[in-house]
């Protein structure tokens, strides 16, 4: 049965709640202090292969934590968004980033993705928010995602991966998504331009991620 829009309003402030508090104890394991490493190769390959992509890029980066992959995006000459449930996790990347800021056009706020946009975009860079929400909200992620996108706006993301189907809700965050429930997720409102192996990661990690690339349709 689908779910109403109130069960999701009280799901968002669940998790709001949930993601706060992991921040505020400090047990943020996702959070290694750096940008993903593969992250400014995934950017000039993928800058290279989509002329219709121009820098500077307005780029949306959902579930950023403490904008370690913000800043490095940024540092590539693009304009970039931040956004995070939570307000604690905005709140140390703006003490950490705020000299940074308007030399770099980042801006950092606590925001649902899930909520309308009141700007469009043209790149959203997913890394480690997709794995963090339930697995029954892909959907809705996707489409989000469509929603703060411009037209033919494009999404590049390094996914958890899985061989497996149908992770349980049990077993994460962060849950793994099998490749084809990947595209599953993202086919109603992208097309799929590219995944390809991710080559280089954090410790731990090895395998068990995939670079995506969506074009809006
Ligand atoms: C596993 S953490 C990853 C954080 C960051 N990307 C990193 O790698 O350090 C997932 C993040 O997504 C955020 N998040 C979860 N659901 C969200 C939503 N609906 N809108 C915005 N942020 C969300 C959480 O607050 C959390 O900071």
């Amino acid at each position: 049965m689908p779910h109403s829009k109130d069960h999701f309003i009280d799901f968002r402030d669940h998790a709001s709640s949930l993601w706060e508090k992991r921040y505020l104890c400090g047990d943020t394991p996702w959070d290694k202090g750096q940008a993903h490493p593969f992250l400014k190769k995934a950017f000039q390959n993928t800058l290279l292969s989509s002329p219709s992509l121009s820098a500077p890029l307005s780029v949306l980066v959902p579930g950023c934590g403490k904008a370690h992959d913000v800043e490095a995006i940024a540092s590539l000459g693009h304009h970039v968004i931040g956004i995070d449930l939570s307000p604690s996790a905005i709140q140390a990347a703006q003490e950490r980033l705020t000299p940074l800021s308007s030399q770099q056009k980042i801006e950092l706020k606590t925001l649902d993705f899930f909520l309308p946009p009141k700007k469009q975009y043209d790149l959203i860079w997913e890394h480690t928010c997709f794995c963090a929400i339930l697995p029954e909200q892909r959907s809705l992620y996707a489409q989000s995602a469509a929603s703060h996108l411009n037209e033919q706006g494009k999404l590049l993301g390094v996914f958890f991966i899985s061989d497996d189907k149908c992770t349980e809700p049990h077993q994460g965050p962060p849950f793994f998504a099998h490749i084809d429930e990947v595209q599953d997720s993202f086919a109603p409102f992208f097309n799929l331009l590219s995944h390809s192996p991710v080559d280089s990661t954090f410790p731990g990690r090895h395998g068990e991620e995939r670079l995506f690339f969506f074009e809006k349709k």
